[in-house]
């Protein structure tokens, strides 16, 4: 059994976070963003399927491949954050199911129809993009999550064209990461209440 964190974690995680729409000229080095992916990767998914997989984006290159496909308000604060990772899914992530649930590899046929693929890549993939955002905020980084983007453009641009696994990855969303700066934070917008949004049964 674990005691819950301190107040000024909870704070850093959750009460104090804010979602990001400018940056501060501060490098993020690349052993940080392993590091935040070896934290994210530690949260539950079905079976332990982990079908979500992240293109992180840090070269001028990519950053201009990618902002072909964002929606206009999104251009220029993933033009300046350090890093973006685009959130996606490996739509045969039930390939990996040997390896993942080795104790049972007939778990690589709970997912491998179609549907089934879609419905548990979306719930599990979505899942660990938000662990990622956490461990992110966790290891003293900011994010900017994003879902105003061409979807299918971002497919056609980074994974349909590649050989191997990558051809089958799909952007679910993308996150900006690095030191936030205070600018163009907007208002905490409200929340809904417990009395709003649960029940108990
Ligand atoms: C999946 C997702 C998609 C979002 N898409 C956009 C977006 O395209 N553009 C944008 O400016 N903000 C986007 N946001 C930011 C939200 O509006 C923001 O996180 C929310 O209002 C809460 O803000 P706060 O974290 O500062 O409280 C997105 C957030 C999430 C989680």
């Amino acid at each position: 059994m674990a005691d819950p964190l301190p107040d000024a974690t909870l704070d850093q995680l959750f009460r104090g976070a804010r979602t990001r729409n400018a940056w501060l000229k501060k490098t993020v080095p690349e052993t940080l963003i392993r590091a935040v992916y070896d934290l994210a990767k530690m949260g539950p998914t079905s079976a332990n399927c982990s079908p979500a997989r992240f293109l992180f984006v840090t070269s001028k290159k990519a950053k201009a491949r990618l902002a072909h496909h964002l929606l206009g308000s999104n251009v220029a604060k993933t033009q300046a954050a350090p890093w973006t990772v685009i959130i996606a899914t490996d739509m045969q992530f039930y390939e990996k199911m040997p390896e993942l649930f080795p104790h049972n590899p007939g778990t690589r046929d709970w997912f491998s129809d179609a549907e089934a693929a879609k419905e548990h890549g979306m719930r599990n993939g979505s899942l660990q993009g938000a662990y990622l955002m956490l461990a992110a905020r966790a290891l003293g980084l900011d994010c900017g999550p994003m879902s105003g983007f061409d979807a299918a453009g971002v497919d056609r641009e980074f994974f349909a064209h590649e050989e191997g696994e990558m051809q089958h990855w799909k952007s679910n969303f993308l996150c900006n990461i690095g030191f936030g700066s205070e600018e163009g934070v907007f208002p905490r917008l409200p929340r809904l209440s417990f009395e709003d949004a649960c029940r108990i049964a």
